[in-house]
């Protein structure tokens, strides 16, 4: 028995690199097969315009299981398409109708400088970690797996919000571009480990500065960055950085 198919009008943001000129371009895809995810049906798509000699589509991905972040696509005007807990890269065709028009476009913030296509520079994040999201101990020979007691509620914290993947769905959601949610998910998982105490303080400070720097807007609790968070990263974690942040403020 033959696979029923779907054939989607997909209008795809293609832009040639930061200054060129971007627009929404038209691609039929014909043969879609509802097990295919997102991504494979992209990457059918390139290999027939590979084929006709046109420029393939420019997308991010790596891992392609909702582990690494890569995958940014705002899929119908949202981040990673608007399915609870599930990455671009997790999204499948089923969620589709034959004869379905989908827009595809990249993360849009100030601080994401488009590289081309669907292709964002990111790299914003890893100077907000690398300015504080760590804990520099001198950690010596590796100590006995009980010798640093964390209570169980502690320990569930710290790993919520260590679910970060870092894609930046909450920055591309917020109509700030925000990334409070991802400094406060990377502050908060060392913030609930008895590690992460002797910098907690300066931690919130140096990441928020760094935050700032890198051009990302403020929060103004509307909440859109939890409700696209592929990891369902509460806004809990961002009141804990704002107390931490208020502390620090004090101190200084
Ligand atoms: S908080 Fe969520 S949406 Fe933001 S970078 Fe982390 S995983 Fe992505
Ligand atoms: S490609 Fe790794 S999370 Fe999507």
């Amino acid at each position: 028995m033959s696979e029923k198919t779907m054939t989607l009008k997909l209008h795809v943001w293609r832009q040639p690199g930061a200054n060129g000129t971007g627009k929404l371009q038209e691609y039929t895809a014909e043969g879609v097969s509802p097990h295919m995810s997102f991504l494979e049906m992209l990457d059918v798509l390139n290999e027939k315009l590979m084929a006709k000699g046109e420029e393939p589509i420019a997308f991010d991905h790596d891992c392609r299981e909702g582990i690494c972040g890569m995958c940014s696509l705002v899929i119908n005007g949202i981040p990673h398409g608007g399915h609870r807990g599930v990455t671009a890269c997790q999204l499948h065709m089923r969620n589709f109708k034959d004869g379905d028009a989908i827009y595809v476009e990249p993360w849009r913030a100030k601080a994401f400088p488009l590289v081309r296509d669907l292709v964002v520079d990111r790299s914003a994040f890893d100077r907000i970690v690398a300015a504080g999201g760590y804990a520099s101990l001198n950690t010596g020979g590796a100590p006995d797996g009980n010798a640093i007691l964390v209570p169980k509620k502690e320990a569930d914290l710290a790993m919520d919000a260590a679910a970060c993947i870092g894609c930046g769905a909450c920055v591309a959601a917020c109509k700030n571009a925000s990334a409070m949610l991802f400094v406060a998910a990377k502050a908060s998982h060392l913030r609930h480990l008895p590690q992460g105490q002797p910098e907690r303080y300066t931690r919130a400070k140096a990441m928020v500065d760094q935050m700032d720097k890198e051009g990302f807007g403020t929060c103004s609790n509307y909440s859109q960055c939890e409700a696209v968070c592929p990891k369902e990263i509460s806004t809990r974690v961002i009141a804990e950085l704002n107390r931490d942040l208020l502390v620090a403020q004090t101190k200084d």
